[in-house]
């Protein structure tokens, strides 16, 4: 009996239609849910997934609040390489989410009181039911970065050098170094978590995680310590 239920998916499409189905039926189960999302490679097909059955079934999605999880620091929110832009394009704009249900942290100009800012909006919608993750080549949740310690809490971060070589940054104008990211007390707060595993190089840092031992070394381990995480991963 593991606190993670791991589940294997044929491939990626698979995977997708998964984590889209989840997500579908807890907006159905609670049409206030508050949502944190991730970025990246892996769920895109799961977003593209969701709007297509939201606008199908005319799922009323006006009472459903989005979170940004994180953030690269010092990029203009047009820049391409934002996580701002990826959310707006892949959800936000599809669905028409109305600004007053979308928390995001700014790209630029941000500081510890953006990180205040952002908790205090969770804790005011009645903290995260979802919160939908990737893990890093290097283990990472969010940008919460492998190293001897960890931060707990929502804080601005100096990314790790192989973070700096993620695809998402290729597009950036500018070199980044800093990211913004919930914590791993947010993350773990949430009420249900959904991780997925998907592309190439992360058998490493996954082999790692299913060990089943927490260490700051592999942030995606504090999973461990969550109740009803579920991951569904595939090899494709
Ligand atoms: C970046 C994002 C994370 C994401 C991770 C994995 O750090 N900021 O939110 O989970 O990368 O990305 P990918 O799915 O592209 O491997």
């Amino acid at each position: 009996m593991t606190g993670i239920a791991f589940q294997e998916q044929s491939d990626y499409r698979s995977l997708s239609e998964a984590a889209s189905e989840q997500l579908l039926t807890l907006m159905h189960r609670k049409p206030d849910a508050v949502i944190c999302l991730a970025t990246g490679a892996t769920p895109v097909l799961t977003y593209q997934l969701l709007v297509e059955k939201i606008t199908a079934q005319q799922v009323d999605i006006s009472r459903i609040t989005f979170v940004k999880l994180d953030e690269w620091m010092g990029l203009s929110p047009e820049d391409p390489a934002t996580c701002e832009v990826f959310l707006q394009q892949h959800i936000l704009k599809p669905l028409g989410v109305a600004p007053e249900n979308y928390i995001s942290f700014r790209s630029d100009n941000a500081d510890d009181s953006e990180c205040a800012r952002i908790v205090e909006q969770i804790t005011q919608r009645g903290g995260l039911d979802l919160c939908v993750l990737g893990i890093g080549k290097n283990g990472h949740l969010g940008l919460n970065e492998p190293d001897e310690q960890l931060e707990p809490a929502c804080h601005i971060t100096h990314l790790d050098e192989r973070t700096r070589l993620h695809e998402m940054l290729k597009q950036a104008n500018i070199p980044v170094e800093k990211g913004i990211t919930l914590g791993l007390r947010d993350i773990l707060a949430a009420r249900e978590v959904l991780l997925l595993v998907s592309g190439e190089g992360k058998q490493r840092a996954f082999a790692q995680f299913k060990e089943g031992k927490v260490t700051p070394q592999i942030p995606a381990s504090f999973l461990w310590l969550h109740p009803k995480t579920t991951c569904l991963y595939c090899d494709r």
